[in-house]
């Protein structure tokens, strides 16, 4: 059983004000196959841990591991990661002038096999995915992200995700900025993913309505930089109904 592993992570951020610390000791486990929320408030470091996972420059892990099957992660190269398995969807996707939907797909899928992915089959899994995803055929050949409206863009994500295929996936607010059918969608893609491959999720939202259509096993409540509680998926209507509130003492707040 595949597993992703996060022990006693602290991660920085260098700024012009000095060093900032972000993450005070996140422990988390994830084994393929299940799915993880993470819910909190706005700043408590949810992305951070995201990006600390990939690999983001910018985040420094001062101290902590993340292994997966035992292998240090910390020590891999962003494309190592990706070979490994991992993948983000960012919380907000970036653009990739000049570099088409197709081109991009086609790169991404060669780096993380080893090989070019046979032309025929490929072209028939993008459409399958792309038809799957409700994603006019015209995106295919449309500049990564460029002008990609906010719901644009994270089916963009999804289609990656199921195209790639990894071991194990953070979502970090898929669900942000999608209409209903589009929510609906998106949550069936995921679905669709995690029955295919077995992969684990770490699903990080601010809503409990995706959780009505991606069933997570646990739920974790992020406060300043770490897990402050976690349980089932009562925890994320207890959440709503209560806010964070409880979890704001003085001394976390910010
Ligand atoms: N590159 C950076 N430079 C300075 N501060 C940063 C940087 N990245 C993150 N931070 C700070 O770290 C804290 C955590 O940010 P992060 O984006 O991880 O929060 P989050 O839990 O994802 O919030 P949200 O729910 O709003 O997406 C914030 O206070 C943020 O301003
Ligand atoms: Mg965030």
């Amino acid at each position: 059983m595949s597993t992703l592993a996060i022990t006693d992570l602290h991660v920085s951020v260098q700024t012009d004000q000095g060093t900032v610390q972000i993450l005070n000791g996140v422990d988390l486990t994830i084994k393929k196959g299940e799915i993880h929320a993470i819910m909190g408030p706005n700043g408590s470091g949810k992305s951070t841990l995201a990006y600390a996972i990939a690999g983001h420059p910018k985040y420094q892990v001062d101290s902590g591991t993340i292994t997966l099957d035992g292998e240090n992660v910390l020590e891999m190269s962003v494309d190592e990661r990706a070979r490994a398995g991992l993948f983000l969807a960012m919380q907000y996707p970036v653009e990739i002038p000049g570099v088409t939907v197709t081109n991009f797909l086609r790169t991404a899928k060669t780096a993380i096999d080893g090989e070019a992915p046979p032309i025929r089959t490929w072209l028939k899994d993008i459409r399958t995915s792309m038809a799957n995803l409700r994603m006019d055929k015209v995106f295919a050949e449309r500049n990564v992200n460029e002008g990609f409206s906010g719901g644009e863009k994270k089916r963009h994500e999804i289609l990656q995700l199921e195209l790639l295929k990894p071991a194990f996936a953070v979502l970090d607010e898929t669900d942000s900025g999608l209409d209903v059918d589009a929510l609906k969608i998106v949550a069936d893609g995921v679905n669709r993913a995690k029955e295919t491959t077995g992969l684990g999720i770490v699903l990080i939202t601010h809503y409990t309505r995706i959780l009505r259509y991606i069933k997570p096993d646990f739920v974790h409540v992020f406060v300043a930089g770490r897990i402050a509680e976690q349980g089932g998926p009562e925890l994320a209507d207890r959440l709503e109904a209560e806010g964070y509130d409880r979890f704001l003492t003085p001394a976390n707040v910010g």
